[in-house]
């Protein structure tokens, strides 16, 4: 497989020369300018595990990212991206997390072979690590909360429609300047008609569940994929905002928790001061998030009832709650439910379990 160097020669060479190189349905590419992705200074291209990306500007003024592959792309990176977009398609509005995307199978001649590539609308963003240590820096913790909001609302959403990312950690989220979510690296995506088989990930360390990362249990395809990493990070992201100080103890290649915290979750120091936070609906959050990590796998209910199993909990900590008949049987004069419920926090996006 050719190196980011090998691909960078390509793409840097004059417009003329750099045709030849180019599939037909990449002429396009050829009079863009590759500039650097974002940081003024850094070099015109990123990297992720398996790709290199580079920033393309065309006459127009419009940008593409182009992701050539390092390496065996994990998945069947063609009819998955086809059945992604087919899956987006159906969806309207739009789904506001995902951006435009193909793959192509013969896009790039480097490495003496036609390498494939995938072409995407490049965005404008910084990856979620980073805007996060900018809010702790900033010390924003209100814009913390906030953004937890708004990550339960795409993670709600995602699963009503039957997406998952299948791949969610810092690297793989990008926060816009006007702090919308959007999500990059549709590799191991999962929709219906793709089936249950194995994820082509375990997910990256610190967001993926222990017993995966061991080894002890395939990770398995399903509508709720999303459900482990998005509880990860939503609590990373409330902690932060009630304790930035954690960040600075805590945080490296990660938001908050570590792949040790959540390997031995009852064990951590971390987990422990998050379990008796006085934030009743964190705390219960932390207890369920270490439930979690015992368990044989990951957990097969959307984030949305965690979120708010939490909140009833958090709400109302002292009691143990009653089954609350539902919905109440229209018969009953005085329904014996003597808790009220807590407000929603969702709004109207209904989600099964
Ligand atoms: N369409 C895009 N627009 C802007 N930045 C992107 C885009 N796609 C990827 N990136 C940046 O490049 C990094 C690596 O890309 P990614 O597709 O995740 O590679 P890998 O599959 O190797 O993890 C991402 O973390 C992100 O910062
Ligand atoms: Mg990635």
């Amino acid at each position: 497989m050719p190196d980011i160097d090998a691909y960078s020669a390509v793409l840097r060479l004059p417009h003329d020369a750099r045709r030849k190189f180019l599939a037909r349905k990449l002429a396009r590419f050829a009079t863009a300018q590759v500039v650097a992705p974002g940081i003024p200074g850094m070099s015109h291209w990123t990297a992720g595990q398996y790709m290199a990306i580079f920033r393309c500007r065309h006459a127009n003024g419009t940008e593409e990212a182009v992701r050539c592959p390092r390496g065996a792309i994990p998945g069947e990176p063609l009819s998955r991206s086809q059945a992604l977009a087919r899956h987006l398609a159906l969806h309207q509005p739009p789904l506001p997390y995902f951006v435009q995307h193909e793959f192509l199978e013969q896009a790039v001649y480097a490495g003496q072979e036609w390498q494939p590539a995938f072409v995407m609308e490049w965005i404008e963003g910084v990856q979620l690590d980073r805007w996060v240590a900018d809010r702790v820096a900033e010390g924003e913790g209100g814009a913390l909360r906030e953004m937890a909001d708004r990550w339960a609302e795409m993670l709600a959403l995602l699963q009503q429609t039957w997406v998952a990312h299948g791949d969610l950690h810092h690297e793989n989220v990008l926060v816009t300047p006007l702090g919308e979510l959007k999500l990059v690296d549709y590799d191991s995506v999962w929709i219906p008609e793709l089936g249950n088989g194995p994820s082509p990930v375990v997910g990256l360390r610190g967001y993926a569940h222990p017993a995966h990362l061991r080894g002890e249990v395939v990770r398995c395809q399903h509508r709720f994929l999303d459900t482990f990493a998005g509880l990860v990070v939503y609590v990373s992201l409330r902690t932060l905002a009630e304790d930035p100080t954690l960040h600075g103890r805590f945080s490296r290649e990660n938001l908050l928790l570590r792949d040790s915290d959540l390997a031995e979750a009852e064990k951590s120091e971390l987990f422990a001061q998050l379990r008796s936070h006085p934030d009743a609906e964190l705390a219960a959050l932390a207890c369920e998030l270490t439930r979690l990590c015992r368990a044989l796998g990951e957990c097969n209910v959307s984030l949305r009832s965690i979120l708010r199993l939490a909140r009833r909990r958090g709400s109302f900590p002292q009691l143990t709650l009653p089954a609350i008949p539902d919905p109440a049987p229209r018969w009953t004069p005085n329904p014996p439910v003597a808790v009220s419920a807590p407000p929603d926090l969702f709004g109207t996006v209904e989600v099964g379990r």
